[in-house]
């Protein structure tokens, strides 16, 4: 039997979301559902019961993208059965693919920007009058996400997107394509945005922008990113605030003094390095050395107690060589990451490395980046262990997913996740921790 359309059971249609990609995407996905909400749609897990697919797409790797189209080959086949699904496309991807999305993927019925997220209630009103295809895709003159409905995925930690968008270009990375330029939200909107968060009971507040440490240079009277952090420090009964991703060459040292300073900014930073090979680093315009960031590195180790320091790495980047991977290989032994998240490099059109001569074969990535693997985790190891027997404050994130025993997980303000036994009661406190054992990923203890 075929399904109404969304406009003939106007009450409780019914839509799925699957987001992909980072956390921008995650909130933009909250954005998305509250918009929905307020449009009165249930939400469902269950694809093939919706009158509504969204897909928040992310295009920043090929292996990725690949998914997504493989997904929308699935939705196709069940818009055979019910012509009147509507699938709507959100995100990168969509903005990567404005120009030929229609003509080559005819299952698609609308298309949403990274910076149009704010206008699906709109849209889908207007898709409920007529059923045009419609592209949403160009970029705003302003970054505001004020009074947009949202539906948050946590009760504890809020996601909350200072600026939007990117202009490093550096030359593997679609982002600023697809984000457009960045675009940083008026001090004022968000201080009263974290302000109300904590009021409703929130205890983190985690700070998101491409590259945070240019926020608020786009403003006519520029704010500094540390600036905007102390305000947020200030408001009462706020516990916890994080913040990513930093750009090494943007940290400035008065954010390092802030963080030391102000006691309910975490103890973590982000600092993606990309490379250890200064060659590469240059072909992927960067705009530091490794010589820059180790200076940055150290100051922020002596400056900041029992901080952790987390980066991204990519191997295989066009032109690397085998003394350039050891390069990366013997910084990553020299600097000690708490964590990576490490990536093979992946070639996207229109980027500057994608024309660039001496691709590295995939087979000759992948043993680089388990030879990386292999070294990360023993230096996780070594570092989790230097932790065993040391009393941590632990934000309590829930059951821990295997569910064993009543056991609880959450994390350090160094953003290392701890297991320990306790009542699902203590969901969203602050309870302090004593670490029995440990291994790369996580910290094992017990309630004090
Ligand atoms: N290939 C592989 N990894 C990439 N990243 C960005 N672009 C690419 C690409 N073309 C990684 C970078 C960035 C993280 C979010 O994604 O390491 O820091
Ligand atoms: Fe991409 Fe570089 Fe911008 Fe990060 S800083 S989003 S890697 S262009």
């Amino acid at each position: 039997m075929q399904k109404n359309n969304i406009s003939n059971h106007k009450n409780h249609p019914k839509a799925y979301i699957k987001t992909f990609g980072c956390q921008m995407n995650v909130n933009d996905s909250e954005y998305l559902f509250g918009q929905l909400k307020h449009l009165n749609y249930l939400i469902t897990d269950n694809i093939s019961d919706a009158d509504l697919i969204l897909l928040n797409s992310c295009c920043v790797r090929k292996n990725v993208e690949q998914k997504i189209y493989s997904l929308i080959g699935k939705i196709r086949k069940l818009k055979i059965n019910n012509p009147d699904i509507k699938l709507g496309l959100c995100g990168c991807l969509a903005q990567k693919e404005k120009e030929n999305i229609f003509k080559n993927t005819p299952s698609v019925d609308f298309l949403l920007g990274p910076s149009r997220i704010n206008e699906l209630e709109e849209l889908i009103k207007k898709i409920e009058i007529n059923n045009k295809k419609y592209l949403y895709c160009s970029h705003l003159p302003e970054f505001t996400l004020k009074n947009i409905p949202i539906k948050r995925n946590s009760h504890i930690t809020a996601l909350v997107q200072i600026m939007r968008g990117c202009n490093n270009y550096c030359s593997y990375c679609i982002v600023p394509y697809t984000r457009g330029p960045e675009q940083s939200r008026e001090v004022g909107e968000l201080l009263s945005e974290v302000k109300n968060l904590i009021k409703k009971g929130y205890k983190e507040i985690f700070l998101l922008g491409q590259n945070v440490n240019s926020y608020g240079q786009d403003f006519k009277k520029p704010v500094p990113f540390s600036e905007l952090l102390k305000m947020i420090a200030k408001i009462d009964n706020i516990k916890r605030i994080r913040f990513m991703t930093s750009h090494p060459k943007d940290l400035s040292f008065d954010l390092i003094e802030t963080i030391k300073n102000e006691k309910n900014i975490c103890n973590h930073i982000h600092l993606p390095i990309q490379s250890g090979s200064d060659k590469v680093l240059s072909l992927m315009n960067r705009k530091y050395d490794t010589h820059r960031y180790k200076t940055i590195f150290n100051k922020i180790r002596n400056s900041i107690e029992k901080v952790s320091i987390t980066t991204d790495i990519m191997v295989g980047f066009p032109g690397e060589t085998d003394n350039d991977f050891n390069d990366t290989l013997t910084f990553f032994k020299e600097m000690e990451f708490d964590n990576m998240y490490s990536f093979l490099y992946s070639n996207r059109e229109n980027t500057v490395s994608s024309l660039m001569p001496n691709q590295v074969p995939l087979s000759i990535k992948k043993e680089r980046l388990w030879k990386l693997i292999d070294l990360q985790k023993i230096i996780a190891t070594k570092i989790n262990k230097r932790m065993e027997g040391q009393t941590v404050e632990v934000l309590v994130e829930g059951s821990s997913r295997k569910e064993i025993d009543g056991q609880l997980t959450g994390r350090t303000d160094t953003n290392k996740s701890v297991i320990f036994k306790g009542k699902k009661e203590l969901k969203g406190n602050l309870v302090l921790v004593k670490v029995i054992e440990s291994d790369a990923w996580t910290l094992f203890g017990e309630l004090v």
